[in-house]
């Protein structure tokens, strides 16, 4: 410490010793929106690729751990991390095409996702259809068709997606595959490993698992990747340490919390199943030999009041997200597919008596117990 500075020099440099011999077991967080340099020369190895950091946006090592950590996870060849799962699709798709070119999209995707598909897009001058089952594929082809995008599980009507059947033909034509993982996770399903070109998620969900963060992770093969990085970097869709930090604390416990999760959500299922008070349960089988995913919808019956059934939980809360360590309900009507037109709900099945469910990992008869009440109260 130089003791013959002055105040407002020491009161910005009393930290400037280095601590990289110190070993914490925590990862640091590396709070940082850039790296210093001995010298020039010191600087200039960032690229010659001596150096891994130079500026924050460009990468940073809590990011950078995450992007790995995934890609790790996924059996991908690389990874980065992203803002939010809104823009790990974003740049996923912006790595694939570019203006004058052609996507295919599923059409019971997320309501944001079919946002951005359907109204931005065009400001980048790519063209997207959408269909609604694999059948519809081969008439929506054409010459510029480079890509085609869909979620291994569908939010919110929980449909598995044939990824062995949608990779197949897709490679058919050579069209790239953009999976969103976000409801299975790598835990459940492993879109790369089935063939799939990239794969997103939005790991404000489970990667994350606590409702603390917004983030979100490109994964695949690495030359697209790398395309990807590039466009996270000049669109600023870079993550801060901070998130990138609590994603990754939250994705040492995915398979402990899936586990409990995805147990959760099958006696929640098979309890709603028996009941006169729903008419249709949203719950899947056999997507993996851990479980089927903890996310489930249902179809309230008509003599249901939904306001009612909505206000008449205690721990269980109203949230407009999923994946938390608590069990939580949205109204996918007025949140998540707020913005996808009527008809088109319609078609899917989203209507007024729709209610996804998202199983968290309290105990289970204290769950029911819940959904009971709440259905006994909205009767009429
Ligand atoms: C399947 C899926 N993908 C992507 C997103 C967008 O993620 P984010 O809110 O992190 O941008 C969501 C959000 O709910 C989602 O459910």
């Amino acid at each position: 410490m130089e003791r013959n500075r002055h105040f407002n020099t020491n009161a910005v440099h009393f930290v400037d010793k280095q601590i990289e011999r110190n070993t914490s077991k925590a990862r640091p967080i590396y709070q940082t929106s850039a790296f210093v340099f001995e010298s020039l020369t010191d600087m200039e190895q960032y690229f010659t690729g001596e150096k891994e950091f130079l500026y924050s946006r460009y990468g940073n090592p809590n990011t950078n751990d995450l992007g790995e950590g995934i890609a790790l996870l996924e059996g991908a060849e690389s990874g980065v991390a992203t803002s939010s799962g809104m823009s790990a699709i974003m740049c996923a798709i912006l790595s694939v095409c570019k203006t004058g070119d052609h996507l295919i999209a599923m059409l019971d995707v997320y309501g944001g996702t079919y946002s951005l598909l359907e109204d931005e897009l065009n400001l980048f001058g790519i063209e997207v259809s959408f269909v609604l089952n694999l059948e519809e594929l081969n008439s929506v082809i054409k010459k510029n068709t480079k890509a085609i995008f869909c979620e291994s599980i569908t939010n919110p009507l929980v449909r598995v997606e044939d990824l062995p059947a949608l990779i197949k033909k897709s490679k058919e034509h050579e069209l790239v595959v953009i999976a969103d993982n976000t409801f299975a996770t790598p835990y459940l399903i492993q879109p790369f490993v089935l063939g799939a070109d990239l794969v997103v998620h939005s790991a404000t969900k489970y990667i994350g698992g606590h409702s603390d963060v917004t983030a979100g992770v490109i994964t695949g093969r690495s030359d697209l990747v790398e395309i990807a990085k590039k466009r996270v970097i000049s669109m600023g869709c870079n993550l801060s340490p901070f998130e990138a930090w609590l994603a990754c604390r939250g994705l040492k416990t995915l398979s402990l919390r899936m586990d409990r999760q995805c147990a959760n959500a099958k006696e929640l299922a098979s309890y709603l199943k028996s009941l006169d008070e729903i008419d249709h349960v949203y719950y899947p089988e056999n997507v993996s030999s851990k479980g089927n995913g903890a996310m489930l919808s249902i179809q309230l019956a008509d003599n249901i009041d939904v306001d009612t059934f909505f206000k008449s939980f205690s721990f269980v809360k109203i949230a407009p997200t999923l994946a938390g360590v608590e069990t939580s309900i949205s109204y996918p009507l007025h949140t998540s597919h707020r913005s996808v037109p009527q008809a088109l709900r319609d078609k899917l099945g989203i209507g007024k008596q729709h209610v996804r469910v998202s199983v968290g990992i309290e105990d289970s008869r204290d769950i029911r117990t819940e959904f009971q009440k709440a259905l006994t109260i909205a009767t009429t």
